[in-house]
């Protein structure tokens, strides 16, 4: 069995010792983030509305004299990688771990000439491959250890965009969410962010709510199985995209021809454009669009029930999402209908998939009086009858909403 995830600063502080000898000098940490409501609408331009997690990666170092990037991890499931900086680091095997630490090293070194390494060990307390971006928690950590060996300054957004770009390393074409969040993220907010260019607009998440997180167990891999039909997606909204902005135009729907969602959506309220689409594509396309432009006015409409308190409001979108995801985005699995159904059973004001899906974890609302009750009923309902119920604290947690990434002095 696997460690405890449990990276406390003394635990990566000794395993820095005993490995390279000497306490580590420095610590960039970046958090993993759970996605409230708008899945699948970052590639496409269009905002999203999660929040940075309490759960992180960390990573001690130390800087090096020469190219090379040396790290340890404190899961031993994870062996070593050691490389030379350059601009086309030549990858690893796919899916491995070690691509995630040659991402921003290769980026890095192309856009600002980096050449100066270093040693590390790194541990986290995500759960990986369960769509809490565990892999852009590390890319991001890894990114701020080189800027900071390599006294390259950006602030949060310019790298979140960077870092978003060197993640493409690995071969998902993943959008900016997961960067963003982590790096920009304000302790007890969630964000409402959009894109080109990128906004963070910070929202306090309300007290007594409570955002409660379960993994399912199955994996969902961004380097794996996940990353084909992830990329297949994506090229489906880009031609439903060119499809329906023509049409529109033609019709004369719109004064001029939409090149980017941003464009179309901003142009025609989302019942027309829907309308449009049903004439203007295939069944499949089309469901696919109808997900992207209806989950982008979820995206607006949760920003303002949150503002407003409104638990049974935010929740209702966040069921709505789901019945996206599954029906029209394809992207959900039994699991996850079977988490989010027992979720709402045991009195959550909603739930849906969160992240890309095809696996991983849920995310769903309760607040301070009906949270016991969504809890036990996961434990009972889900976990206990697939005899899967160890190490339960890192399935099923409650999310405190947490401040982005950073870089300084180990002074834990
Ligand atoms: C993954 C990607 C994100 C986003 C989500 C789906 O987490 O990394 O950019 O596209 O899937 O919303």
């Amino acid at each position: 069995m696997r460690d405890d995830l449990t990276v406390t600063a003394p635990k990566l502080a000794d395993a820095f010792e005993a490995r390279f000898g000497s306490p580590p000098p420095f610590l960039s940490r970046a958090p993993g983030r759970v996605n409230l409501i708008g899945e699948h609408t970052d590639y496409n331009g269009l905002p999203v509305f999660p929040m940075a997690l309490h759960r992180e990666v960390r990573l001690a170092f130390r800087p090096r004299d020469d190219g090379k990037v040396v790290l340890h991890n404190t899961d031993d499931f994870f062996p070593p990688v050691d490389f030379e900086i350059e601009p086309a680091i030549p990858p690893y095997v796919r899916g491995s771990w070690g691509n995630y630490v040659k991402a921003p090293a290769s980026h890095l070194a192309r856009r600002f000439a980096i050449w100066r390494g270093f040693e590390g060990v790194v541990g986290s307390d995500l759960p990986p491959a369960a769509g809490l971006s565990s892999s852009s928690a590390l890319v991001n950590a890894v990114g701020l250890a080189l800027a900071w060996v390599n006294e390259v300054s950006r602030e949060a957004r310019a790298f979140a965009v960077e870092m978003a770009d060197a993640e493409r390393y690995v071969g998902t074409q993943g959008g900016g969410m997961d960067q963003a969040i982590s790096l920009g993220a304000r302790d007890r907010c969630a964000a409402r962010i959009s894109f080109d260019p990128l906004r963070l607009r910070h929202v306090t998440v309300p007290d007594d709510w409570c955002v409660i997180v379960a993994d399912t167990g199955v994996r969902a891999e961004k380097s794996g199985a996940a990353q084909a039909a992830y990329n297949r997606r994506r090229a489906e909204c880009e031609e439903a995209l060119r499809i329906v902005a023509g049409h529109a135009a033609t019709s004369g729907v719109t004064a001029k021809l939409a090149t980017t969602w941003a464009q179309l959506v901003g142009a025609v309220d989302a019942e027309t454009l829907v309308a449009v689409a049903e004439e203007a594509l295939e069944r499949n396309l089309f469901r696919r669009f109808r997900h992207v432009v209806t989950e982008a006015a979820r995206v607006d409409e949760a920003v303002d029930r949150m503002i407003a308190a409104d638990t049974i409001g935010f929740g209702a979108l966040m069921d709505q999402s789901h019945a996206s995801l599954r029906a029209d985005f394809l992207v959900s699995s039994v699991e996850l209908d079977e988490l989010t159904a027992v979720a709402r059973e045991g009195g959550a004001a909603g739930a849906r998939l969160t992240g890309a899906g095809f696996g991983g974890c849920i995310v769903a609302l309760a607040d301070r009086w009906t949270v016991g009750g969504v809890l036990e009923s996961l434990v009972e309902g889900y976990y206990e009858r697939r005899d899967n119920a160890d190490r339960i604290d890192d399935r099923l947690f409650v999310a405190v909403p947490s401040r982005g990434a950073s870089v300084g002095p180990f002074d834990g």
